[in-house]
């Protein structure tokens, strides 16, 4: 193996990436995880809205060097919904209307074009 490869940690293409201890995220962490909204209570079956953010927290850059290029939503890991972004133009936000039968966490995954994939997860009651 190559002693100069980075780590898939240090390396922004490689994986999905979340703070390491939620409680104590750094604000690097913070500015690129998803902060997912949903209700607090959801009925199997009927829509419901879900808003996901980037940079709720502490502030993403939104410039055309450095910005949240997507945010895709699932279920667990079934694919619900994408919103592909524009530098500037666009706010690295996106509300998506669902409607689930079977209740899984919700992942909300965004993708910073210098820092790559970052997940957020919510629990969702009935
Ligand atoms: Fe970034």
């Amino acid at each position: 193996m190559n002693e100069d490869a980075k780590t898939c940690e240090a390396d922004p293409s490689c994986g999905v990436k979340s703070a390491k201890d939620p409680a104590n995220a750094t604000d690097f962490e913070k500015k690129h995880t998803p902060v997912i909204k949903a209700p607090d209570i959801v009925k199997k079956g009927e829509f419901f809205a879900v808003t996901v953010e980037v940079g709720k927290v502490v502030p993403h850059p939104n410039e055309p060097g450095h910005f949240i290029q997507w945010i895709e939503l699932y279920s667990g890991h079934t694919f619900l919904a994408r919103a592909d972004l524009t530098p500037a133009m666009t706010d690295s936000v996106a509300t998506f209307s669902v409607r689930l039968d079977h209740l899984h966490p919700l992942r909300a995954v965004a993708r910073c074009n210098l820092h790559g994939a970052w997940v957020g997860t919510i629990d969702l009651k009935e």
